[in-house]
């Protein structure tokens, strides 16, 4: 009786409310499904990232995981190999600045030789009105969300990508869709991306590049869904 598109409750993952590992996992795809690809994801130390990172992880992909927080990265780090034996790297950037991005991803093809994925998901939101928001708050998101996902990608593409192929996806949100209100910066920030997503997946396929997004509904257990009950 189920559609293509429903999964059996059976192998549904357990819903996990904080930063920790899943205490069991059942494999929907082949457990080898990214057998030694390397993914760098940013943001990778916390909330949709981590499990992003897990879930990779528990199918054979080694990870990088990249954001300000190293401390934060570093236990991350730790808890996601121990709980898949693959390997994670965890590395400090910040995605409005390129240099850090470059320096990461030298490290990553120095360390693994290779680059498969990125994930776009760093990302920083809060409620607030337009008519309360300071010019320096829309910018900084728009900083964060939009910029550092095409500082990343560019940096991705001309140091692998444009020579070996790869995927990039980019995580999105819903909130612009409708206009939800006290999310004029995160909207315009995802909106901005979805554009960006169309136009790096025309310019950069023919190199072998697939460019895609994925925006998620509310996810419990994470710092996104807290900051927006907070207002
Ligand atoms: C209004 C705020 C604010 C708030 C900061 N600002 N927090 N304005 N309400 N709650 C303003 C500051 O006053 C300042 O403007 C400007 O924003 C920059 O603030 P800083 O603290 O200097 O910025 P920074 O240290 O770079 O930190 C960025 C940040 C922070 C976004 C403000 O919260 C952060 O690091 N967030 C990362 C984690 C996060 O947000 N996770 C959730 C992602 S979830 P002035 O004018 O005073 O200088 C997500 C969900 C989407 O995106 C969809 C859900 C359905
Ligand atoms: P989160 O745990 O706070 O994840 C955001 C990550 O971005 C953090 O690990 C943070 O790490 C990193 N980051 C923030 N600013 C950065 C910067 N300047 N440079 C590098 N890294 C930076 O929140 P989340 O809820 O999981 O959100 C993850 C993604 O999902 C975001 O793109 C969000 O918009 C999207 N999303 C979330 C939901 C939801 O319900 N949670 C719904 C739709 C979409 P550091 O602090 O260490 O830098």
């Amino acid at each position: 009786n189920s559609t293509p598109q429903m999964v059996q409750s059976s192998l549904l993952p357990e819903d996990v409310y904080t930063d920790d590992c899943l205490t069991s996992y059942t494999h929907v795809y082949s457990p080898d499904l990214l057998k030694d690809q390397v993914a760098f994801i940013t943001g990778g130390g916390s909330g949709i990232g981590l499990r992003i990172a897990e879930i990779f992880m528990r199918h054979g992909c080694d990870t990088v995981i990249a954001s300000r927080n190293l401390d934060k990265l570093k236990e991350a780090a730790q808890k996601l190999t121990s709980a898949t034996g693959r390997r994670c790297l965890p590395l400090c950037i910040d995605v409005r600045k390129p240099e850090s991005i470059t320096a990461a991803v030298d490290e990553t093809l120095k360390d693994f030789g290779r680059l498969d994925i990125l994930i776009n998901n760093a990302a920083g939101n809060f409620l607030c009105p337009a008519s309360s928001l300071s010019f320096n708050a829309f910018k900084t998101v728009l900083e964060i969300d939009t910029m550092g996902t095409f500082n990343t990608s560019k940096v991705v593409y001309e140091k692998w990508f444009k020579d070996h192929g790869g995927n990039i996806v980019n995580i999105s949100a819903t909130l612009g869709y409708k206009g939800q209100a006290l999310q004029v910066h995160a909207g315009s920030a995802k909106a901005a991306n979805d554009a960006m997503t169309r136009h790096l997946a025309v310019e950069w396929g023919p190199s072998g590049v697939r460019v895609n997004t994925v925006a998620p509904g509310p996810i419990s257990g994470t710092e996104g869904m807290r900051r927006l009950g907070e207002y």
